[in-house]
Protein backbone atom coordinates (compact mmCIF):
# COMPACT_ATOMS: atom_id res chain seq x y z
CA UNK A 1 0.00 0.00 0.00
CA UNK A 2 1.64 3.53 -0.50
CA UNK A 3 -0.10 5.24 2.49
CA UNK A 4 0.58 5.88 5.10
CA UNK A 5 2.36 6.19 8.23
CA UNK A 6 2.50 9.71 8.67
CA UNK A 7 5.66 11.20 7.01
CA UNK A 8 8.09 8.44 7.81
CA UNK A 9 9.28 7.07 4.86
CA UNK A 10 8.39 3.42 3.95
CA UNK A 11 11.16 1.34 2.39
CA UNK A 12 11.73 2.04 -0.99
CA UNK A 13 12.21 -1.56 -2.72
CA UNK A 14 8.70 -2.07 -3.87
CA UNK A 15 8.43 1.20 -5.81
CA UNK A 16 10.37 -0.82 -8.99
CA UNK A 17 7.07 -3.19 -8.72
CA UNK A 18 4.61 -0.30 -8.37
CA UNK A 19 6.10 1.33 -11.45
CA UNK A 20 5.75 -1.97 -13.68
CA UNK A 21 2.11 -1.65 -13.74
CA UNK A 22 2.16 1.81 -14.17
CA UNK A 23 0.72 2.14 -17.87
CA UNK A 24 0.65 5.82 -18.74
CA UNK A 25 4.61 6.39 -18.21
CA UNK A 26 5.01 3.64 -21.04
CA UNK A 27 2.77 5.25 -22.89
CA UNK A 28 4.27 8.69 -23.28
CA UNK A 29 7.13 7.21 -23.90
CA UNK A 30 6.35 4.91 -26.64
CA UNK A 31 4.49 8.38 -28.32
CA UNK A 32 7.00 11.76 -28.72
CA UNK A 33 5.15 14.76 -29.02
CA UNK A 34 7.57 16.24 -31.40
CA UNK A 35 5.94 18.11 -34.33
CA UNK A 36 2.70 18.37 -32.01
CA UNK A 37 0.68 21.39 -33.82
CA UNK A 38 -2.53 22.91 -32.77
CA UNK A 39 -5.38 24.61 -34.85
CA UNK A 40 -7.86 26.37 -33.27
CA UNK A 41 -10.55 25.36 -35.89
CA UNK A 42 -9.97 21.78 -34.63
CA UNK A 43 -11.35 22.24 -31.17
CA UNK A 44 -14.35 20.98 -30.53
CA UNK A 45 -15.56 22.87 -27.11
CA UNK A 46 -17.15 20.27 -24.55
CA UNK A 47 -20.96 21.46 -23.27
CA UNK A 48 -20.81 24.97 -21.08
CA UNK A 49 -17.54 26.11 -22.51
CA UNK A 50 -17.02 29.62 -23.84
CA UNK A 51 -14.92 29.26 -26.64
CA UNK A 52 -14.24 33.16 -26.84
CA UNK A 53 -11.16 32.68 -29.11
CA UNK A 54 -7.85 32.02 -27.05
CA UNK A 55 -9.50 31.57 -23.81
CA UNK A 56 -10.68 27.56 -24.48
CA UNK A 57 -12.14 27.61 -21.15
CA UNK A 58 -13.26 24.03 -21.09
CA UNK A 59 -11.73 20.31 -21.90
CA UNK A 60 -11.54 20.43 -25.28
CA UNK A 61 -11.26 17.46 -27.74
CA UNK A 62 -8.23 18.24 -30.17
CA UNK A 63 -7.95 17.01 -33.27
CA UNK A 64 -3.93 16.80 -34.18
CA UNK A 65 -1.55 14.61 -35.38
CA UNK A 66 -1.24 13.68 -31.36
CA UNK A 67 -2.21 10.28 -30.43
CA UNK A 68 -5.58 10.01 -29.17
CA UNK A 69 -4.28 7.77 -26.59
CA UNK A 70 -2.82 10.12 -24.57
CA UNK A 71 -5.65 11.95 -23.94
CA UNK A 72 -6.85 10.67 -20.77
CA UNK A 73 -10.78 10.05 -20.40
CA UNK A 74 -10.95 8.81 -16.94
CA UNK A 75 -8.70 11.71 -15.75
CA UNK A 76 -10.35 14.62 -17.90
CA UNK A 77 -14.16 13.62 -17.91
CA UNK A 78 -14.41 12.22 -14.59
CA UNK A 79 -12.27 14.82 -12.53
CA UNK A 80 -14.70 17.09 -13.85
CA UNK A 81 -16.60 15.85 -10.72
CA UNK A 82 -14.16 17.79 -8.58
CA UNK A 83 -14.47 20.96 -7.71
CA UNK A 84 -11.19 22.41 -8.26
CA UNK A 85 -11.17 21.23 -11.82
CA UNK A 86 -15.02 22.58 -12.46
CA UNK A 87 -13.36 25.84 -10.77
CA UNK A 88 -10.66 25.68 -13.24
CA UNK A 89 -13.12 25.63 -16.14
CA UNK A 90 -15.25 28.37 -14.61
CA UNK A 91 -18.09 25.65 -14.12
CA UNK A 92 -20.45 26.36 -11.22
CA UNK A 93 -19.21 24.39 -7.72
CA UNK A 94 -20.61 24.02 -4.28
CA UNK A 95 -17.83 25.99 -2.63
CA UNK A 96 -14.65 27.92 -3.18
CA UNK A 97 -11.96 25.43 -3.90
CA UNK A 98 -8.63 25.86 -1.96
CA UNK A 99 -5.02 24.91 -2.32
CA UNK A 100 -1.82 26.58 -1.51
CA UNK A 101 1.10 27.07 -3.62
CA UNK A 102 4.01 25.61 -1.89
CA UNK A 103 1.64 23.66 0.54
CA UNK A 104 3.81 20.87 1.28
CA UNK A 105 7.16 23.24 2.21
CA UNK A 106 9.69 23.81 4.97
CA UNK A 107 6.65 25.38 7.32
CA UNK A 108 5.56 21.89 8.10
CA UNK A 109 6.85 19.85 10.83
CA UNK A 110 6.05 16.99 9.08
CA UNK A 111 8.09 17.44 5.60
CA UNK A 112 10.89 19.11 7.95
CA UNK A 113 10.76 15.25 9.17
CA UNK A 114 11.52 13.85 5.71
CA UNK A 115 14.42 16.21 4.58
CA UNK A 116 16.30 15.30 7.71
CA UNK A 117 16.36 12.06 6.28
CA UNK A 118 16.70 13.24 2.16
CA UNK A 119 17.80 16.00 0.53
CA UNK A 120 14.89 17.61 -1.63
CA UNK A 121 16.66 16.33 -4.59
CA UNK A 122 16.10 12.95 -3.21
CA UNK A 123 12.62 13.41 -2.13
CA UNK A 124 11.99 14.68 -5.86
CA UNK A 125 13.49 11.62 -7.34
CA UNK A 126 11.84 9.32 -5.08
CA UNK A 127 8.39 8.11 -5.99
CA UNK A 128 7.25 6.87 -2.92
CA UNK A 129 8.64 9.87 -0.72
CA UNK A 130 7.44 12.57 -3.15
CA UNK A 131 3.55 10.37 -3.18
CA UNK A 132 3.95 10.28 0.46
CA UNK A 133 4.65 14.25 0.89
CA UNK A 134 2.44 15.77 -1.89
CA UNK A 135 -0.52 13.39 0.23
CA UNK A 136 0.73 14.11 3.77
CA UNK A 137 0.31 17.50 2.85
CA UNK A 138 -3.64 17.44 0.82
CA UNK A 139 -4.47 15.24 3.99
CA UNK A 140 -3.30 17.11 6.84
CA UNK A 141 -4.71 20.72 5.80
CA UNK A 142 -7.95 19.70 4.05
CA UNK A 143 -7.32 21.20 0.83
CA UNK A 144 -9.47 20.83 -2.89
CA UNK A 145 -6.05 20.17 -4.89
CA UNK A 146 -3.19 18.10 -4.40
CA UNK A 147 0.02 19.49 -6.00
CA UNK A 148 3.16 16.81 -6.73
CA UNK A 149 6.13 17.44 -4.89
CA UNK A 150 8.76 18.39 -7.17
CA UNK A 151 11.00 21.02 -8.44
CA UNK A 152 10.54 23.25 -11.03
CA UNK A 153 14.70 22.59 -12.16
CA UNK A 154 14.05 19.10 -12.42
CA UNK A 155 14.04 19.21 -16.69
CA UNK A 156 17.69 20.76 -16.16
CA UNK A 157 19.22 17.60 -15.55
CA UNK A 158 18.47 15.66 -18.86
CA UNK A 159 18.68 18.59 -21.05
CA UNK A 160 22.31 18.65 -20.18
CA UNK A 161 22.35 20.97 -17.22
CA UNK A 162 23.77 19.92 -13.69
CA UNK A 163 22.55 22.14 -10.84
CA UNK A 164 22.46 21.46 -7.16
CA UNK A 165 20.54 23.42 -3.79
CA UNK A 166 23.11 25.24 -1.73
CA UNK A 167 21.68 25.31 1.76
CA UNK A 168 20.36 29.04 2.07
CA UNK A 169 21.21 29.98 -1.38
CA UNK A 170 19.05 28.38 -3.45
CA UNK A 171 19.68 26.30 -6.81
CA UNK A 172 23.00 26.85 -8.48
CA UNK A 173 23.84 25.71 -11.72
CA UNK A 174 27.09 24.91 -12.29
CA UNK A 175 27.59 26.29 -16.16
CA UNK A 176 25.49 28.50 -17.35
CA UNK A 177 24.59 29.09 -20.20
CA UNK A 178 25.40 32.23 -22.05
CA UNK A 179 26.23 31.30 -25.80
CA UNK A 180 24.23 29.82 -28.96
CA UNK A 181 26.58 27.09 -29.07
CA UNK A 182 25.46 26.13 -25.39
CA UNK A 183 21.99 26.28 -26.38
CA UNK A 184 22.32 23.71 -29.40
CA UNK A 185 24.10 21.27 -27.47
CA UNK A 186 21.05 20.76 -24.97
CA UNK A 187 19.27 17.79 -24.89
CA UNK A 188 15.70 17.15 -25.76
CA UNK A 189 15.77 13.47 -26.46
CA UNK A 190 16.11 12.22 -22.46
CA UNK A 191 12.79 13.60 -20.74
CA UNK A 192 12.21 10.15 -20.08
CA UNK A 193 14.95 10.09 -17.20
CA UNK A 194 11.64 12.50 -15.45
CA UNK A 195 9.61 9.57 -15.40
CA UNK A 196 10.03 9.56 -11.42
CA UNK A 197 7.67 12.56 -11.26
CA UNK A 198 4.79 10.80 -13.14
CA UNK A 199 5.31 7.51 -11.46
CA UNK A 200 4.73 9.63 -8.42
CA UNK A 201 1.48 11.37 -9.85
CA UNK A 202 0.45 7.72 -10.27
CA UNK A 203 0.72 6.85 -6.35
CA UNK A 204 -0.62 9.90 -5.29
CA UNK A 205 -3.43 9.41 -8.43
CA UNK A 206 -4.44 5.29 -6.90
CA UNK A 207 -4.44 6.91 -3.16
CA UNK A 208 -7.38 8.93 -4.09
CA UNK A 209 -8.77 6.99 -6.36
CA UNK A 210 -9.18 4.64 -3.68
CA UNK A 211 -10.91 7.29 -1.31
CA UNK A 212 -14.83 5.96 0.05
CA UNK A 213 -16.99 7.64 -2.64
CA UNK A 214 -21.09 8.66 -1.80
CA UNK A 215 -21.39 8.08 -5.25
CA UNK A 216 -19.78 4.75 -6.26
CA UNK A 217 -20.52 5.61 -10.37
CA UNK A 218 -19.11 9.04 -10.11
CA UNK A 219 -16.40 11.19 -8.23
CA UNK A 220 -18.06 13.75 -5.76
CA UNK A 221 -17.36 16.82 -5.39
CA UNK A 222 -14.82 16.31 -2.77
CA UNK A 223 -12.26 14.41 -5.29
CA UNK A 224 -9.51 15.81 -4.52
CA UNK A 225 -7.77 17.57 -8.23
CA UNK A 226 -4.11 16.13 -8.73
CA UNK A 227 -1.94 19.17 -9.99
CA UNK A 228 1.16 18.89 -12.07
CA UNK A 229 3.28 21.23 -12.66
CA UNK A 230 6.16 22.39 -14.78
CA UNK A 231 8.17 25.88 -15.36
CA UNK A 232 7.16 28.61 -17.90
CA UNK A 233 10.33 29.09 -21.15
CA UNK A 234 10.89 32.46 -19.55
CA UNK A 235 11.18 31.33 -16.05
CA UNK A 236 13.06 28.53 -16.80
CA UNK A 237 15.63 29.41 -19.25
CA UNK A 238 16.22 32.73 -16.37
CA UNK A 239 17.57 29.89 -14.11
CA UNK A 240 19.75 28.12 -16.77
CA UNK A 241 21.44 31.45 -18.30
CA UNK A 242 21.84 33.06 -14.67
CA UNK A 243 23.13 29.98 -13.13
CA UNK A 244 20.67 30.70 -9.82
CA UNK A 245 17.63 33.08 -8.53
CA UNK A 246 18.78 36.72 -9.96
CA UNK A 247 17.84 40.50 -8.79
CA UNK A 248 17.93 42.14 -12.89
CA UNK A 249 18.01 39.48 -14.85
CA UNK A 250 21.07 40.62 -16.74
CA UNK A 251 22.36 37.64 -18.69
CA UNK A 252 18.90 36.59 -18.93
CA UNK A 253 17.88 39.86 -21.13
CA UNK A 254 21.41 39.90 -22.85
CA UNK A 255 20.28 36.54 -24.42
CA UNK A 256 16.70 37.69 -24.89
CA UNK A 257 17.41 41.25 -26.69
CA UNK A 258 20.26 39.17 -29.03
CA UNK A 259 17.65 37.03 -30.65
CA UNK A 260 16.16 39.98 -32.32
CA UNK A 261 16.53 43.70 -31.89
CA UNK A 262 13.28 45.35 -31.16
CA UNK A 263 12.72 47.85 -33.48
CA UNK A 264 10.09 50.77 -34.08
CA UNK A 265 7.04 49.73 -35.56
CA UNK A 266 7.56 50.30 -39.63
CA UNK A 267 11.79 51.59 -38.93
CA UNK A 268 14.17 49.49 -41.06
CA UNK A 269 15.63 46.73 -38.88
CA UNK A 270 19.55 47.85 -37.98
CA UNK A 271 21.92 45.47 -37.05
CA UNK A 272 23.42 46.48 -33.27
CA UNK A 273 26.88 46.00 -33.45
CA UNK A 274 27.81 48.33 -30.58
CA UNK A 275 31.14 47.12 -28.67
CA UNK A 276 28.79 46.96 -25.48
CA UNK A 277 26.48 44.52 -26.66
CA UNK A 278 29.32 42.54 -27.30
CA UNK A 279 28.05 38.81 -28.54
CA UNK A 280 24.41 40.02 -29.64
CA UNK A 281 25.10 39.08 -33.36
CA UNK A 282 27.16 35.81 -32.75
CA UNK A 283 24.05 34.76 -30.36
CA UNK A 284 21.51 36.32 -32.15
CA UNK A 285 20.46 32.36 -32.20
CA UNK A 286 20.49 31.70 -28.75
CA UNK A 287 16.93 32.65 -27.22
CA UNK A 288 14.71 30.76 -30.01
CA UNK A 289 17.09 27.72 -29.71
CA UNK A 290 16.83 27.64 -26.05
CA UNK A 291 12.57 28.32 -26.43
CA UNK A 292 12.28 25.38 -28.60
CA UNK A 293 13.95 23.04 -27.12
CA UNK A 294 12.18 24.21 -23.62
CA UNK A 295 8.80 23.54 -25.39
CA UNK A 296 9.96 20.31 -26.35
CA UNK A 297 10.92 18.99 -23.17
CA UNK A 298 7.99 21.10 -21.31
CA UNK A 299 5.58 19.43 -23.73
CA UNK A 300 6.71 15.72 -23.26
CA UNK A 301 7.23 16.31 -19.76
CA UNK A 302 3.76 17.43 -19.09
CA UNK A 303 2.53 14.93 -21.24
CA UNK A 304 3.71 12.23 -19.36
CA UNK A 305 2.39 13.97 -16.28
CA UNK A 306 -0.89 13.96 -17.57
CA UNK A 307 -0.69 10.35 -18.70
CA UNK A 308 -0.11 9.45 -15.04
CA UNK A 309 -2.95 10.82 -14.10
CA UNK A 310 -2.57 14.78 -13.19
CA UNK A 311 -5.71 16.43 -13.56
CA UNK A 312 -4.24 19.95 -14.29
CA UNK A 313 -0.95 21.26 -15.30
CA UNK A 314 0.29 24.91 -13.15
CA UNK A 315 2.93 26.59 -15.65
CA UNK A 316 5.06 28.27 -13.12
CA UNK A 317 6.45 32.04 -14.64
CA UNK A 318 7.24 33.07 -11.43
CA UNK A 319 9.58 35.40 -12.62
CA UNK A 320 8.02 36.89 -15.27
CA UNK A 321 7.09 39.79 -13.54
CA UNK A 322 10.45 40.98 -14.93
CA UNK A 323 9.63 42.01 -18.13
CA UNK A 324 7.84 45.37 -19.27
CA UNK A 325 4.67 44.35 -21.15
CA UNK A 326 6.82 45.14 -24.51
CA UNK A 327 9.20 42.73 -23.70
CA UNK A 328 7.01 39.73 -22.23
CA UNK A 329 5.06 40.38 -26.01
CA UNK A 330 8.05 40.05 -27.84
CA UNK A 331 9.74 37.41 -26.49
CA UNK A 332 7.88 35.40 -23.98
CA UNK A 333 4.22 35.53 -25.33
CA UNK A 334 4.88 32.82 -28.38
CA UNK A 335 6.94 30.32 -26.64
CA UNK A 336 4.35 30.23 -23.58
CA UNK A 337 1.61 30.33 -25.56
CA UNK A 338 2.77 27.45 -27.33
CA UNK A 339 3.73 25.61 -24.58
CA UNK A 340 -0.11 26.15 -22.56
CA UNK A 341 -1.64 25.08 -26.61
CA UNK A 342 0.47 21.90 -26.13
CA UNK A 343 -0.98 20.95 -23.23
CA UNK A 344 -4.38 21.82 -23.18
CA UNK A 345 -4.36 19.37 -26.17
CA UNK A 346 -3.25 16.56 -23.83
CA UNK A 347 -7.24 17.42 -22.37
CA UNK A 348 -6.54 19.12 -19.15
CA UNK A 349 -7.07 22.69 -18.50
CA UNK A 350 -3.47 24.70 -17.46
CA UNK A 351 -3.05 27.27 -14.51
CA UNK A 352 -0.88 29.88 -15.82
CA UNK A 353 1.05 31.79 -12.61
CA UNK A 354 3.67 34.42 -12.54
CA UNK A 355 4.16 36.58 -9.83
CA UNK A 356 4.76 40.49 -10.09
CA UNK A 357 2.21 40.28 -12.96
CA UNK A 358 -0.32 43.17 -12.72
CA UNK A 359 0.58 45.06 -15.82
CA UNK A 360 1.19 41.72 -17.36
CA UNK A 361 -1.92 40.12 -17.11
CA UNK A 362 -4.45 40.95 -20.31
CA UNK A 363 -1.14 39.86 -22.55
CA UNK A 364 -0.53 36.49 -19.98
CA UNK A 365 -4.39 35.98 -20.49
CA UNK A 366 -3.68 35.42 -24.69
CA UNK A 367 -1.55 32.64 -24.17
CA UNK A 368 -4.99 30.85 -23.65
CA UNK A 369 -4.45 29.68 -20.58
CA UNK A 370 -7.44 28.34 -18.64
CA UNK A 371 -6.78 30.02 -15.37
CA UNK A 372 -4.66 32.90 -14.37
CA UNK A 373 -2.87 33.06 -10.93
CA UNK A 374 -3.23 36.33 -9.96
CA UNK A 375 -0.35 37.58 -6.75
CA UNK A 376 -1.35 39.26 -3.85
CA UNK A 377 -0.59 42.79 -5.26
CA UNK A 378 -3.42 42.71 -7.87
CA UNK A 379 -6.65 43.66 -6.64
CA UNK A 380 -8.51 40.17 -8.20
CA UNK A 381 -11.79 42.05 -8.61
CA UNK A 382 -10.53 44.87 -10.69
CA UNK A 383 -8.15 41.84 -12.16
CA UNK A 384 -10.88 40.00 -12.89
CA UNK A 385 -13.28 42.69 -14.38
CA UNK A 386 -10.34 43.95 -16.48
CA UNK A 387 -9.86 40.68 -18.21
CA UNK A 388 -13.43 40.44 -18.91
CA UNK A 389 -14.46 37.20 -16.65
CA UNK A 390 -12.77 35.33 -19.75
CA UNK A 391 -10.64 33.16 -17.48
CA UNK A 392 -10.39 31.79 -14.59
CA UNK A 393 -8.28 33.39 -11.60
CA UNK A 394 -6.17 31.97 -8.93
CA UNK A 395 -5.89 33.60 -5.46
CA UNK A 396 -4.43 35.66 -4.18
CA UNK A 397 -4.12 36.23 -0.51
CA UNK A 398 -0.74 37.84 1.04
CA UNK A 399 1.26 34.77 2.03
CA UNK A 400 2.59 37.05 5.35
CA UNK A 401 -0.97 37.56 6.07
CA UNK A 402 -0.95 34.08 7.97
CA UNK A 403 1.39 35.84 10.41
CA UNK A 404 -1.21 37.90 11.06
CA UNK A 405 -3.64 37.83 14.02
CA UNK A 406 -6.47 35.72 13.28
CA UNK A 407 -9.23 38.42 12.97
CA UNK A 408 -7.00 40.14 10.35
CA UNK A 409 -6.76 37.12 8.44
CA UNK A 410 -10.20 36.11 8.53
CA UNK A 411 -10.70 39.43 7.14
CA UNK A 412 -7.90 39.63 4.56
CA UNK A 413 -9.66 35.81 3.29
CA UNK A 414 -13.23 37.26 3.36
CA UNK A 415 -12.18 40.29 1.14
CA UNK A 416 -10.62 38.10 -1.13
CA UNK A 417 -13.87 35.97 -1.59
CA UNK A 418 -15.96 38.72 -1.68
CA UNK A 419 -13.63 40.18 -4.50
CA UNK A 420 -14.20 36.75 -6.32
CA UNK A 421 -18.36 37.46 -5.18
CA UNK A 422 -19.25 33.96 -5.88
CA UNK A 423 -18.74 34.20 -9.43
CA UNK A 424 -18.19 30.90 -11.51
CA UNK A 425 -14.13 30.64 -11.88
CA UNK A 426 -12.08 31.44 -8.49
CA UNK A 427 -9.93 29.10 -6.85
CA UNK A 428 -8.84 30.07 -3.61
CA UNK A 429 -4.95 30.13 -3.26
CA UNK A 430 -2.36 32.74 -1.73
CA UNK A 431 -0.70 35.03 -3.85
CA UNK A 432 2.47 32.88 -3.85
CA UNK A 433 4.27 30.23 -2.01
CA UNK A 434 3.93 29.50 1.63
CA UNK A 435 7.41 30.52 3.53
CA UNK A 436 9.25 28.98 6.29
CA UNK A 437 8.06 29.07 9.81
CA UNK A 438 4.28 30.17 8.63
CA UNK A 439 2.10 28.77 11.06
CA UNK A 440 0.26 25.32 10.45
CA UNK A 441 -2.59 26.67 12.23
CA UNK A 442 -3.54 29.63 10.49
CA UNK A 443 -3.31 27.76 7.25
CA UNK A 444 -5.80 24.93 8.57
CA UNK A 445 -7.88 28.39 9.62
CA UNK A 446 -8.16 29.78 6.12
CA UNK A 447 -9.26 26.15 4.77
CA UNK A 448 -11.85 26.16 7.32
CA UNK A 449 -13.21 29.36 6.65
CA UNK A 450 -13.03 28.59 3.01
CA UNK A 451 -15.42 25.21 4.00
CA UNK A 452 -17.77 27.42 6.11
CA UNK A 453 -17.61 30.38 3.70
CA UNK A 454 -20.97 29.17 2.02
O1 LIG B 1 3.62 22.90 -2.71
C1 LIG B 1 4.46 22.00 -2.83
O2 LIG B 1 4.19 20.81 -2.67
C2 LIG B 1 5.88 22.41 -3.14
C3 LIG B 1 6.47 21.71 -4.34
C4 LIG B 1 7.40 22.65 -5.08
C5 LIG B 1 8.80 22.79 -4.84
N1 LIG B 1 9.31 23.65 -5.78
C6 LIG B 1 9.63 22.08 -3.83
C7 LIG B 1 10.69 22.88 -3.19
C8 LIG B 1 7.06 23.48 -6.13
C9 LIG B 1 5.67 23.75 -6.72
C10 LIG B 1 8.28 24.11 -6.56
C11 LIG B 1 8.35 25.02 -7.72
C12 LIG B 1 9.50 25.95 -7.79
N2 LIG B 1 10.80 25.65 -7.63
C13 LIG B 1 9.40 27.28 -8.19
C14 LIG B 1 8.15 27.98 -8.58
C15 LIG B 1 7.29 28.22 -7.41
C16 LIG B 1 7.21 29.63 -6.95
O3 LIG B 1 7.29 29.79 -5.74
O4 LIG B 1 7.05 30.53 -7.76
C17 LIG B 1 10.70 27.81 -8.18
C18 LIG B 1 11.07 29.23 -8.50
C19 LIG B 1 11.58 26.75 -7.86
C20 LIG B 1 13.06 26.79 -7.78
C21 LIG B 1 13.48 26.67 -6.37
N3 LIG B 1 13.34 25.53 -5.61
C22 LIG B 1 14.14 27.63 -5.57
C23 LIG B 1 14.47 29.04 -6.04
C24 LIG B 1 14.38 27.04 -4.33
C25 LIG B 1 15.17 27.61 -3.21
C26 LIG B 1 14.42 28.69 -2.50
C27 LIG B 1 13.83 28.19 -1.25
O5 LIG B 1 12.65 28.42 -0.98
O6 LIG B 1 14.62 27.60 -0.47
C28 LIG B 1 13.82 25.74 -4.36
C29 LIG B 1 13.84 24.79 -3.26
C30 LIG B 1 12.54 24.08 -2.95
N4 LIG B 1 11.75 23.47 -3.85
C31 LIG B 1 12.02 23.87 -1.64
C32 LIG B 1 10.85 23.10 -1.80
C33 LIG B 1 9.96 22.58 -0.71
C34 LIG B 1 12.60 24.38 -0.33
C35 LIG B 1 13.94 23.81 -0.04
C36 LIG B 1 14.03 22.50 0.70
O7 LIG B 1 13.05 21.82 1.08
O8 LIG B 1 15.17 22.14 0.93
Amino acid sequence: MLRSKGWETEPLSDFKNHASVVPGSDRAQAEPLAGLELDGQNRVASPGADSDGPNRAATTVVQTAYPPAVIQPDTAAGANGSRFVRACLRQPVDRTPVWFLRQAGRYMPEYMAVRKHHSLLDICRTPEIAAEVTITAAERLGVDAAIIFADLLLPLTPMGLDFEFVANEGPQIHTPLRTADQARALRTDRTNDLLYVSHAIEKVAAHFAARPRTESAHPTPDTLGIIGFCGAPFTLASYMIEGGSSRNYIETKKLMYASHPATTPGAPFKAVSSPWVGSAATESAAWSILMDKLITVLTEYAAQQVAAGADVIQVFDSWVGALSPSDYRDYALAPTTTLIRNIQALGVPVIYFGVETASLLPIMRETGCDVLGLDWRTPLDRAWADLNYRVAVQGNLDPITLFAPPEVLYARVAEVLAAAANRPGHIFNLGHGIVPTTPVDAVLSVVQQLKSAR
